[in-house]
């Protein structure tokens, strides 16, 4: 054992005590009734990540987005270099599904039904025998929904009229996300699988590193070591609805050479350009994407619920610049595909503990103080839908 290595004090319990310490009911991570609820008080109102500008990248760039956890279906369009826009995919004729692919670029967009036909900036710009409607054109644009963007990241919000613009409800997180590689990617690598599993127990999975000796002994053994046998993080931070982690690496760890290799020369250009981005913090986005801005790593998982027992995963690791060699090509494959090793390693436990939920033989689960994330994933979610659920008792306004 190296001397120098420094001592390693998890996060005390007292500090995180204020989250709350009592059991947490199992009832919202498995029951469709709370999944319903989560629909109405979260994901019709809260902004959501809908992708990144490199995906539009010029005039006329479009994409289109399922948000099962809102029944939405979103488009997104570059009407301008400085101009985007977002919409709900649905034609304002009958209803129909306006468009079907899921990226592109045109300016246009034609109804499959009777072809009215819209602009990307919404407007109804013809259709058919219009003379014979009752309406004018005018009034016949495509819904608008509201969109912005942070660190290069496209959020949404279906509340028409939402309480909050986006850098108010991302508060200090934005400056840090606007820190990461990620607000100047131009490129990324994806992935998408779907779970069995409620999204709350899919996002835990990635908020504690409690499992990680057990469930990663191989592919985690850069985050833990004799000083941090669990690889606790560093440092837990709260922001409102969102919330940061540091994460601890083993000093002693020596990566494999094949490692080092593909490490080395994905992070040749991080080492050249962006150095002042080499962060070990994640960042949790409430209420469904986690951040974390690595030099080998801009990486981000978007966990879109689809129903109460179902969950996509949408992990993306960023880059800057094309991979215009093959050692850079490589090295993004090797980062990509140990990323995916290590979900892999993940998701048999995230469906168990769905299955195990859903029998209803627990009225409680439990959350250890270095589950902290967890815990404040769930305070967070279980206020609004308790504020909702006033809200509706008392007759209010609850959209
Ligand atoms: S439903 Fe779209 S043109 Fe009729
Ligand atoms: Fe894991």
């Amino acid at each position: 054992m190296n001397d120098a290595v420094p001592g390693f004090e998890p996060v005390s319990k007292e500090d995180v005590a204020h989250l709350g310490t009592d059991p947490v009911p199992a009832g919202p991570y498995y029951e469709p009734a709370y999944f319903e609820l989560e629909k109405a008080a979260i994901f019709r109102r809260t902004w959501m990540q809908v992708g990144h500008v490199c995906e539009i990248p010029e005039p006329g760039s479009f994409m289109v987005r399922e948000f099962e956890c809102a029944d939405a279906s979103i488009l997104v369009t570059r009407v301008s270099d400085t101009e985007v826009r977002a919409f709900h995919n649905v034609c304002t004729h009958r209803g129909t599904i306006l468009v079907e692919e899921s990226a592109g670029t045109r300016s246009r967009f034609s109804c499959p039904y009777h072809k009215w036909t819209f602009a990307n900036s919404g407007e109804l710009l013809s259709a058919p025998d219009f003379d014979k409607f009752y309406v004018d054109k005018a009034d016949c644009g495509l819904a608008e929904v509201a969109v912005d963007i942070c660190a290069g990241l496209v959020f949404i919000n279906l509340d028409p009229s939402p309480e909050q613009g986006l850098r108010e409800f991302l508060g200090p997180i934005a400056q840090k996300l606007e820190g990461t590689p990620m607000a100047r990617a131009t490129a990324f690598s994806e992935y998408v699988y779907e779970v069995q599993a409620n999204w709350k127990l899919t996002y835990d999975n990635f908020q504690e590193n409690y499992h990680l000796r057990f469930l990663h002994p191989r592919s985690g053994e850069m985050a833990n070591g004799p000083d941090n046998p669990f690889g606790y993080p560093e440092r837990y931070e709260f922001f409102d609805p969102h919330r940061t982690q540091t994460i601890w690496s083993n000093p002693q760890a020596q990566p494999k050479p094949f490692q080092l290799m593909a490490f080395m020369k994905v992070a040749e250009f991080a080492m050249r350009d962006e150095l002042d981005m080499v962060t070990r913090d994640y960042y949790g986005v409430f209420p469904n994407l986690f951040v974390l801005g690595t030099a080998t790593t801009h990486f981000s998982q978007w966990i879109m619920p689809i129903a109460a027992d179902r969950t996509r995963s949408v992990v993306r690791l960023y880059w800057i610049g094309e991979d215009d060699c093959a050692s850079r090509r490589f090295a993004r494959e090797f980062s990509l595909a140990t990323a995916l090793d290590i979900h892999s390693e993940d998701r048999a436990v995230i469906e168990a503990g769905h299955r195990g939920l859903a029998s209803g033989a627990l009225r409680h689960i439990h959350f250890q103080s270095q589950e902290a994330l967890c815990r404040h994933l769930f305070n967070e979610v279980d206020r609004r839908v308790q504020a909702y659920k006033a809200q509706q008792q008392s007759g209010g306004d609850v959209a």
